[in-house]
């Protein structure tokens, strides 16, 4: 028999950054042979944001974090674990953007450190954070999705370059007595066998930083566009009806479904199967485009700026990305009481 958790895992708050400058559809039409009908039509995204060139992604990432700290009602020196999900980290490869984070913020002699799971990042590290809090070794735990995906876009490359934006989301998960306040369940998983579908080639210790490796273009995104679509829809749609039913949770009892925004045609798809209403599911695709590990908690951050998210709301997730890489979570909103 399972030993029960030393406590329970709340999300308390979440806050998000979204950079300024917005790069249109028809600002692409002028860049690279496609148009706005077709981004439209294939993928839902209008635009989308990019940051500035002086801009980090820890940068975003600690503007992210600073909010969500406010509204959680929780101190900052409270903060024992900071973590960091993105594949566009400030640095190749270290330091890590969660320690940049954690000093812009001035959380020191503090654990921290990245991952790197993609698209899939954020619910990635709710799996994490539940796992350190349930254990008992962490009681207020820092996460932040944040990705400067314009730093590893081929602004000539149409297939990659209308898909992704920039922007950063973070949360406060913290320990809790209370089971009703709990995050339900995370289910995290991966399949190496796709590794090429989404790749950055270089640089890294397959192929190293020089010369050729820049002539090549291989610092850039690659995406094999049609097979991860397909798998996505086909993996998606099984992982979510898995999690509701092993919950004994039925899709009408889910008040906001949040996915990976990707592409308008996989979230329909995957909501259609789920039955999902239109009211049900959340849609930021089309202003903030594909935004990896932060598209999770900006788009979660969306119904709570526009107050759809309400204190004990049941959130699902669900989120797609390199590696390959998924996951899918039922959490819902605890902010703290009092
Ligand atoms: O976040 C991680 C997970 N990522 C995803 O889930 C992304 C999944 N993939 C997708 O969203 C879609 O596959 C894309 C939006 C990337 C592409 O849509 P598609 O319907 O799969 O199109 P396709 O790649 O099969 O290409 C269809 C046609 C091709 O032309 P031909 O060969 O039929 O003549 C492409 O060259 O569309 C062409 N094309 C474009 N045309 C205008 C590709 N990109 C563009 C473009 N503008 N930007």
């Amino acid at each position: 028999m399972a030993s029960l958790p030393n406590s329970y895992a709340a999300l308390r708050s979440i806050g998000a950054y979204v950079p300024e400058k917005i790069l249109s559809n028809s600002d692409l039409e002028k860049m690279v042979d496609t148009t706005d009908e077709w981004i439209y039509k294939r993928t839902g995204i209008k635009e989308r944001r990019i940051a500035d060139k002086n801009e980090s992604t820890s940068d975003m990432g600690a503007k992210a974090a600073a909010i969500a700290i406010e509204r959680s009602g929780i101190k900052k020196e409270e903060i024992d674990l900071v973590i960091c999900a993105t594949v566009t980290p400030d640095y190749f490869n270290m330091p890590s953007t969660a320690c940049i984070i954690s000093k812009k913020l001035d959380i020191i002699n503090v654990q921290a450190f990245d991952i790197s799971a993609a698209c899939s990042g954020f619910v990635y590290l709710l799996s994490i954070a539940k796992a350190f809090i349930e254990s008992g070794m962490k009681k207020n735990i820092l996460l932040i999705g944040a990705e400067k995906f314009s730093s590893i876009v081929d602004y000539t490359d149409r297939s990659t370059c209308i898909l992704f934006g920039d922007g950063a989301g973070a949360a406060v998960v913290s320990a809790t007595n209370d089971k009703s306040e709990a995050i339900i369940d995370v289910h995290a998983s991966a399949d190496g066998t796709y590794a090429d579908f989404l790749v950055t080639p270089a640089p890294g210790s397959v192929n190293p930083a020089n010369q050729k490796m820049l002539d090549k273009k291989l610092n850039f995104v690659q995406m094999k566009g049609n097979e991860t679509f397909k798998l996505a829809v086909k993996t998606l749609t099984k992982d979510v009806i898995d999690i509701l039913k092993r919950n004994n949770i039925k899709s009408e009892d889910i008040k906001h479904f949040v996915p990976h925004q990707a592409n308008y045609r996989i979230i329909k798809a995957v909501g259609d199967a789920l039955g999902m209403s239109k009211e049900q599911i959340v849609l930021t695709v089309q202003k903030y485009g594909n935004t990896s590990a932060a598209s999770i908690p900006m788009a979660i951050n969306d119904i709570y700026e526009s107050g759809r998210l309400k204190s004990g709301d049941v959130m699902l997730l669900d989120t797609f990305g390199g590696g390959l890489t998924w996951a899918s979570a039922l959490v819902p909103f605890s902010p703290k009481k009092g």
